[in-house]
């Protein structure tokens, strides 16, 4: 089935004049089996769906890849077409931002923003809130699916949703991986096949982080911390285990908890993190 393509917020509306549950997901395009995957969960959760394909100028800082980021449409909407997506709303930024970039109205993410990625790139989570905020308003979905590979962006639009009290199911999504453990990334695009090798590290220094979930944080801590550093070409940002909400924990704490970290390979940041469950051992 080939989807609607709605470029316009009235060729939004127009597709969607009889939609009855709406369900959504969020993109940038360059879509990959990762995304086909949040589609094929999303699918069954509303009698429509709807894909976003819009790269946000606002969540890119000064110097990162706005420009380079991977733009393509026509193969989007083949993935689009395969996973049954009903409407694709694949607006210019007159669109959304029709005040211009520099809108003075924005959201503001709270201290949470501030922290891990948001202390590398200091004006990202505003710009996603905002445009998230924005397509929220504009498809009006009933349920929305996120990837957990952005775990801070998914805990950032929750807040968002229960805050502002949207009426939208947030639904997470498990990272989907390559069958090496590289966690599927649209920026994986930019690696050279050798940076691929070297950033296998960050799945591999998860794993065994988690084999010392008995141990405790800072044992999980240590054991990734060692295979990152054993790592060619891996420049870690940060490595953290936190609480499922992003809190610090320290190491008396029990109970769900997420690994996370972010390192750059050659010029690309990437991110990956793993749910674990820390119980010390008898
Ligand atoms: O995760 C993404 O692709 C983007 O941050 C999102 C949620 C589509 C907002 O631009």
């Amino acid at each position: 089935m080939t989807p609607v393509v709605a470029r316009t917020r009235a060729e939004l509306r127009a597709a969607l004049a009889v939609s009855g549950r709406v369900a959504f997901v969020p993109t940038m395009g360059a879509l990959h089996d990762g995304h086909a995957r949040l589609m094929r969960h999303a699918r069954p959760l509303g009698d429509t769906l709807v894909v976003s394909i819009f790269v946000n100028p606002t969540q890119f800082g000064p110097g990162e890849d706005l420009d380079a980021y991977p733009r393509t449409l026509d193969a989007d909407l083949r993935v689009c077409a395969r996973e049954g997506v009903d409407v694709v709303f694949a607006p210019d930024v007159d669109e959304v931002y029709p005040g211009g970039l520099d809108d003075a109205v924005t959201l503001d993410p709270g201290p949470l923003g501030q922290v891990l990625e948001g202390a590398a790139r200091p004006t990202h989570f505003r710009g996603v809130l905002t445009v998230v905020a924005k397509l929220f308003a504009l498809v009006r979905p009933d349920v929305a699916v996120f990837g957990d590979k952005d775990f801070q962006q998914l805990a950032l639009v929750r807040r968002m949703v229960r805050d502002l009290v949207l009426d939208v199911e947030v639904v997470g999504h498990p990272i989907v991986r390559e069958a090496d453990g590289l966690a599927l990334s649209s920026r994986n695009a930019y690696l050279t096949s050798e940076q691929h090798d070297h950033a296998l590290a960050l799945s591999r220094a998860l794993r065994v982080g988690v084999e010392q979930a008995t141990v405790g944080a800072d044992a999980v801590l240590k054991a990734a911390r060692e295979v990152l550093d054993a790592a060619d070409g891996v420049d870690v940002d940060y490595l953290v285990v936190t609480d499922p909400l992003l809190g610090a924990v320290d190491d008396t704490y029990e109970g769900e908890a997420r690994i996370l970290v972010a390192a750059r390979v050659g010029t690309t940041r990437l991110l990956d993190n793993q749910p674990v469950v820390l119980r010390k051992g008898p």
